[in-house]
């Protein structure tokens, strides 16, 4: 369970997110869907630790983010934007030694490099060097190293990015499975992604939400908002909550700082 409460982050002079609170609930995965700039990075950094609000705080599984910070880092599996991985080491001897930095050591680190191996599609690109691996391996050993530890929490940014369709078919699929025992946030300005992915939606506009909810509630919003189409698909939603007079180019709102 993931609770977020008022939180802001102030760049300099610059609000990127302004009092946002919503919640993950167990087994439960949520999109963080928005546009470039939203501050949907910057959310996960906070979640994770990497960066401090300006104020108000989150809680991971109970524990605080601010108050707890080894302990969640511990809990929580995080794919960064840019995967974090060390050009010169081989895929199985870099997960080997996230593995190890993870506490794990003997049977069970075997067991999980070969489940990791396996469902992030490893298999062919195992012995190579990172830096030789294309954009999607990339990401899919980004991936590998959020999962090695088992964590009962993902937070996962913009997880198919870079990956050819079949394989965002597979992640997407992958993302639904682990929510079996886990709860996981991940963040997308693709419609369709969080369509096929999430149980339900967090919509973030220049460091607000515009509206939290499943597909479903968020359909009545955009009806409340004066949307009279008798068939509303999630990007008709998403135009008439982030853009109320439905007007066209979904991420006019979003460019630029003033
Ligand atoms: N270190 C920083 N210093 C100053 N401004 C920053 C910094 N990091 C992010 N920002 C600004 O905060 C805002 C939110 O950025 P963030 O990266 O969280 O957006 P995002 O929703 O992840 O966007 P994208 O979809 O492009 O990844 C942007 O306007 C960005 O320029
Ligand atoms: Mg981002």
């Amino acid at each position: 369970m993931i609770e977020v409460q008022s939180l802001t982050m102030q760049y300099g002079s610059f609000v990127a997110l302004s009092g946002i609170s919503f919640e993950a609930r167990e087994r439960e995965v949520l999109g963080l869907l928005g546009p470039n700039g939203a501050g949907k990075t910057t959310a996960m950094r906070i979640l994770t630790t990497y960066l401090y609000p300006t104020s108000g705080t989150a809680k991971i599984s109970g524990l605080d983010i601010i108050k707890n910070a080894d302990e969640v880092r511990r809990q929580i599996g995080y794919l960064p934007e840019t995967a974090p991985l060390y050009p010169d080491m081989r895929v199985d001897e870099y997960l080997f030694f996230v593995g190890q930095a993870r506490g794990l050591e003997g049977k069970r680190l075997q067991d999980r490099m070969a489940w990791v191996r396996e469902a992030c599609s490893l298999k062919s690109v195992w012995k190579h060097t990172v830096s030789e691996l294309s954009k999607g391996y990339r990401q899919r050993t980004g991936l590998a190293q959020a999962l090695i530890h088992d964590p009962k929490v993902l937070i996962l940014d913009e997880p198919t990015s870079g990956l050819d369709p079949l394989q965002i078919i597979g992640i997407r699929k992958l993302i639904r499975e682990l929510a079996r025992d886990k709860t996981i946030i991940f963040s997308t300005h693709i419609l369709q992604e969080v369509e096929a992915v999430a149980d339900r939606i967090v919509i973030i506009n220049e460091g607000r939400i515009v509206a939290a909810g499943t597909h479903k509630e968020l359909e009545m919003k955009a009806r409340a908002q004066g949307e009279t189409r008798p068939e509303l698909k999630l990007e008709d939603i998403f135009i008439a909550l982030l853009l109320p007079g439905g007007q066209s180019g979904v991420t006019a709102g979003a460019e630029g700082r003033s």
